[in-house]
């Protein structure tokens, strides 16, 4: 297909799901997703110039859809609606999130509110995990149950989706595995976050990068059960990149000791060309190799 005929089908697409301010309302007719509820809120969010046009689903997930809409700038954005009415991610999720202190002394009186607090810690989490240097979808904003972010699209391509990496593994996967190694540190040494839901069901390619999505479940370093949820991503991590791509990898307690040890160093932290963080002038596949 060329170039001219994708941007053709591309233009129809748009051309035919798109939704505007004035025809936000019929959105309840395309997707039980958008209750009136989770509608007032796009609605605000386009007077407040955040999102142009809502175009439609492109992700379902157990909590949450993704919907491509475009900015008033024409910029892709994505949009994580959370529903607001499922018994099971109030039961699982309501223990995690009384856990978590940066969200005590909170009230959580009904569902809505439940589901907002989750929606602005997956944004908070995000944030942290972006100004670390990880790569992820850029934080946008939230409102109620909708988080916009930036759309990770696959090839350039508008509209579609980055995929997964189970299903589009990394051409260099030697390479891809550093990558990640290089986020998980930066993550928890710059942002102090940990992922833990880290898999290749939540790492996407774009074609020429990897980004790591869905921080929803991501911890603060100081989490009771951070040390258990580092290591079970990083042997996630091992694992899907030894068994599925054959990469030799490094020792999962021998990374994880590296980064406890780098995390508790207190020295200076810099970075070098790549991205890699220097720590007593050493980079952590320095320190783990050594192990
Ligand atoms: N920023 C984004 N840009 C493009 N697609 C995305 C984006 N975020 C998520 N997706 C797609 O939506 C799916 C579900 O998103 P995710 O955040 O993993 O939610 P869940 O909690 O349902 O796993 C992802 O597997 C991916 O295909
Ligand atoms: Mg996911």
């Amino acid at each position: 297909m060329s170039g001219h005929d994708i941007d053709r089908i591309i233009r129809e697409r748009v051309e035919s799901r798109r939704f505007r301010i004035k025809d936000i309302d019929q959105l309840k007719t395309v997707d039980d997703v958008f209750n009136q509820y989770t509608i007032d809120a796009l609605r605000e969010l386009m007077n407040r110039r955040v999102i142009d046009e809502v175009y439609g689903p492109v992700a379902q997930g157990k909590e949450a859809k993704v919907i491509w809409a475009r900015a008033p700038d024409g910029i892709d954005i994505a949009l994580k609606i959370f529903y607001t009415s499922t018994a099971q991610f109030i039961r699982g999720r309501y223990k995690y999130l009384l856990g978590d202190p940066r969200f005590t002394g909170v009230k959580i009186s009904n569902t809505r509110k439940l589901i907002e607090y989750w929606c602005r810690k997956e944004f908070s989490n995000l944030s942290d995990a972006y100004n670390a240097g990880v790569r992820v979808p850029k934080p946008i904003t939230f409102n109620r149950n909708i988080l916009v972010m930036e759309f990770i699209s696959y090839k350039g391509v508008s509209g579609v989706p980055a995929p997964l990496i189970k299903d589009e593994p990394p051409e260099d996967p030697e390479s891809a595995y550093l990558t990640i190694i290089k986020y998980v540190e930066r993550a928890f040494i710059l942002g102090r976050i940990i992922h833990a839901d880290l898999s290749e069901f939540n790492i996407v390619n774009t074609g020429d990068e990897l980004v790591i999505i869905d921080w929803g479940s991501a911890v603060k370093a100081n989490h009771p059960n951070a040390i258990e949820f580092l290591l079970r991503d990083v042997e996630n991590v091992n694992r899907y990149f030894s068994k599925e791509l054959h990469v030799e990898v490094f020792d999962s307690k021998a990374l994880l000791n590296a980064l406890l040890r780098r995390y508790e160093s207190g020295g200076q932290v810099m970075s070098d060309e790549d991205g890699w963080l220097l720590i007593g002038g050493k980079r952590i596949i320095d320190e783990a190799a050594t192990q």
